[in-house]
């Protein structure tokens, strides 16, 4: 047997002994979503953290996505493989900085995307994430939103709504990479391909997609498609679970191909560790917990 499939087996063992439920996101390595009890993007990892019926949850993901399972359940011991495993786009959005945003915008509702950490979710009235964030622009009352941290995802609902909306400047570096020329070149050589892009890419690229969505969105569309071959503007992870679930059609991806190195801190080995020795423990000071807690749950309620 592989050192690979044996390091799972062990894994699987001590998560069923242990009674720990393992949620990863899509970018995760392909060997650690295969370990995974949920597979899914950050709205639906959200709700099966806050559902979940074991006392860990172990979490293979970056920081600001372990940090919701501890918010939405306090009681629980949640764990994430390697704790430095960040996120450069919610970097981008300090609290001090969100403070003075809303000084300048009194009237305004801070709609902050889930990419953000707890501190700043805190001073948010409401999150939202990739899969949902048109629905909350729409629906939090009042005529102004101050939209952080990602531009290009604001900037795509933006202009469908009849709000006055202050963009932040963020991007995520892994999506703002993937422009239209070498999108361009794969279509070239694949005309038949259909172009799906996740909202968190430029405007040149979301404005020319046959469809643009979050991750569990994009792996939907494509497993129901009647479309054989697929450009996918996202993180090479997502292509493990659309070729799983439609393995009769191919997947192709821009080059350079986009890569979350922050996603991939989070190995089997590391895994292992954190379910052998229960670490790394997963906090959140309790102020900043129940706030960034009500505006999760203002979310996950609409
Ligand atoms: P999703 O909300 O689509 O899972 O995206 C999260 C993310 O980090 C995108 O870069
Ligand atoms: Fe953050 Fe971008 Fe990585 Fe998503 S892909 S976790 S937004 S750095």
């Amino acid at each position: 047997m592989g050192q690979v499939k044996k390091l799972q087996e062990e894994i699987i063992r001590l998560k069923r002994e242990k009674d720990i439920l393992i949620l990863a996101h899509y970018y995760q390595r392909p060997e650690v979503q295969d370990i995974a009890d949920f597979v899914g993007d950050s709205l639906e990892l959200s709700r099966e953290a806050s559902t979940a019926a074991q006392g860990t949850i172990l979490f293979c993901g970056v920081t600001f996505m372990a940090e919701i399972a501890k918010i939405l359940s306090p009681q629980k011991t949640v764990l994430i493989p390697y704790p430095l495993a960040g996120c450069l786009l919610a970097d981008m959005a300090h609290p001090q900085e969100v403070a003075e945003a809303k000084r300048s915008h009194p009237n305004a509702k801070v709609v902050a995307y889930v990419n953000t950490y707890a501190q700043v979710k805190a001073l948010s009235d409401i999150i939202c994430t990739s899969a949902n964030a048109k629905m909350v622009m729409e629906k939090i009352p009042g005529e102004e939103i101050i939209f952080l941290p990602d531009r290009n995802l604001g900037a795509y609902h933006a202009k469908t709504l009849n709000k006055k909306v202050a963009l932040w400047d963020g991007h995520c570096p892994v999506h703002q990479r993937i422009t239209w020329e070498p999108i361009e070149r794969v279509k070239k050589a694949h005309p038949q391909a259909l172009i799906i892009v996740h909202p968190e890419c430029p405007p040149e690229v979301t404005d020319r997609a046959d469809f643009v969505g979050s991750t569990s969105q994009l792996v939907r569309f494509a497993e129901a498609s009647d479309a054989q071959q697929f450009i996918v503007g996202t993180e090479e992870g997502t292509l493990h679970q659309m070729k799983k679930r439609a393995p009769e059609k191919t997947f192709l991806l821009p080059e350079p191909h986009p890569i979350c190195d922050q996603m991939k801190m989070i190995t089997l080995d590391r895994v292992y560790k954190s379910i052998k020795e229960n670490i790394y423990q997963v906090e959140v000071d309790e102020e900043v917990r129940i706030q960034a807690g009500e505006a999760i749950r203002r979310m996950l309620s609409l």
